[in-house]
């Protein structure tokens, strides 16, 4: 069984990001979804001084851990003034701190959503270009824009226009975490 990390780059409880990328996870066939909440690796505000003081917090590792111990990632970024939420962020800059790459080459269905008519286009564009720096094997990417509009539990993504373009990159990441499901049994 293929393991997938869910990830909503939010610390909002009521996270449309972890809503989303979690259903998105559950729609690959034949694996389990494990949903990551960034509040379980809420660290101090990182510094260069705090790091020299204290070391890297355990919490680090443990976030690169529970991606390691993964197959594939959807990742859902919430788009605060334009960039990660603050949340995100400070995991991203404690974690790249340790030793190999934090996203460890795993298939990344990397999306952004919002409830706005840009759906975190922005936020997406700068992971896109940025994360593969820190390991991150990006097969697909989605933004899905005015959330509330477009998407329901039951129905998923209910506009037609968007649904085509979803489905394609599901299509897409399914491929990739199939590949490495048949290169674990080999
Ligand atoms: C401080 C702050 C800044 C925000 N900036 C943006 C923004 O730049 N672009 C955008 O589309 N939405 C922005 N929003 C609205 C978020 O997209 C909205 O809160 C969304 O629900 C965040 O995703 P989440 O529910 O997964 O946390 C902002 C919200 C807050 C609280």
């Amino acid at each position: 069984m293929k393991k997938i990390l869910a990830i909503g780059a939010s610390s909002s409880t009521q996270s449309i990001n972890q809503q989303w990328a979690t259903y998105v996870a559950q729609q690959v066939k034949d694996a389990t979804v494990n949903t990551l909440d960034l509040n379980d690796y809420e660290m101090p505000l990182y510094s260069i001084d705090r790091e020299k003081e204290g070391g890297i917090p355990a919490l680090a590792q443990a976030f690169k851990t529970q991606i390691e111990e993964s197959d594939a990632i959807v990742l859902s970024l919430a788009e605060h003034n334009g960039t990660y939420t603050a949340a995100f962020k400070n995991v991203l800059d404690w974690a790249s701190r340790l030793e190999g790459k934090l996203w460890a080459n795993k298939p990344m269905f990397l999306m952004a959503t919002s409830p706005g008519g840009r759906g975190g286009k922005t936020v997406l564009e700068l992971a896109k270009n940025y994360l593969p720096f820190m390991g991150a094997n990006v097969v697909s990417s989605f933004s899905l824009p005015s959330f509330y509009n477009n998407f329901n539990q039951d129905e998923g993504v209910t506009d037609a226009i968007l649904r085509t373009q979803f489905a394609s990159q599901l299509s897409e990441f399914t491929r990739a975490v199939e590949r490495v499901a048949t290169q674990l049994q080999d």
